[in-house]
């Protein structure tokens, strides 16, 4: 039996998710002390992360597309056995960077293996355990890319980072699908609104959909 609560966030990269989390840890932190796990994808342990240098070193040029669902979906199995599953056992809200979804929308749209055949695929990985809610940060693919160009150094512009902006084009149109079809799972942030507004909401959507974890004992 799962106890907790399972949030993913979502969104393009450049959509400001890191940020956002950064800004929300303490805030979460002060008020659910170790009821709280926030926690991100490809990673989150220590199997997972050594995937993660795999898939994202901007030197491996030849990695196959497939090759590279599988490696998601591989990080992701053993970050959910290993993180996330103990977490919901005891009964915490665990806070999850990406998702599924990342795969369906990148894999599957991005380099159009198919967003059926990637879920379809990432259900061996998770034996159909999805999250109770996704928060969707929704930014059109250009703003994403200029903000990363931007903001982000140089030395963590990864191997997708530096895909066509038709690649970044067919992920949005991936996850406007996403969003789309699972209108009860998913909740929608206007991630183009200045990065305080966008904490803001953030507190106040999880808060909503978590209400019991932020009452007092
Ligand atoms: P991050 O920048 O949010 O840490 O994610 C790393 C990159 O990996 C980002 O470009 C999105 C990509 N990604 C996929 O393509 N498929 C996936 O399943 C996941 C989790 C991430």
């Amino acid at each position: 039996m799962l106890q907790g609560m399972f949030i993913t966030i979502e969104g393009p990269d450049g959509a400001g998710k890191t940020s956002v989390l950064n800004k929300v840890l303490p805030i979460f932190s002060k008020e659910l002390g170790d009821k709280l796990l926030i926690t991100r994808e490809p990673g989150g342990n220590k199997i997972s992360e050594q995937v993660r240098n795999v898939i994202l070193d901007r030197n491996n040029t030849d990695m196959d597309y497939r090759t590279e669902a599988l490696l998601y979906a591989a990080a992701r199995r053993q970050h959910l056995v290993e993180t996330i599953l103990p977490a919901l056992k005891a009964g915490k809200l665990v806070l999850c960077d990406r998702y599924v979804d990342s795969s369906v929308a990148y894999q599957g749209a991005g380099r159009e293996i198919g967003m059926p055949e990637v879920f379809n695929m990432n259900t061996f990985a998770t034996q159909n355990i999805m999250p109770n809610k996704t928060i969707y940060f929704d930014v059109p693919a250009e703003v994403g890319l200029q903000r990363i160009a931007k903001y982000r150094d140089a030395k963590n512009v990864d191997r997708l980072d530096v895909e066509t902006t038709a690649f970044h084009k067919r992920v949005n149109e991936g996850y406007k699908q996403i969003a789309a079809r699972n209108p009860s799972r998913i909740i929608v942030i206007d991630a183009t609104q200045p990065l305080n507004k966008v904490v803001d909401q953030t507190v106040e959507i999880v808060k909503k959909i978590a209400g019991n974890y932020f009452k007092e004992p």
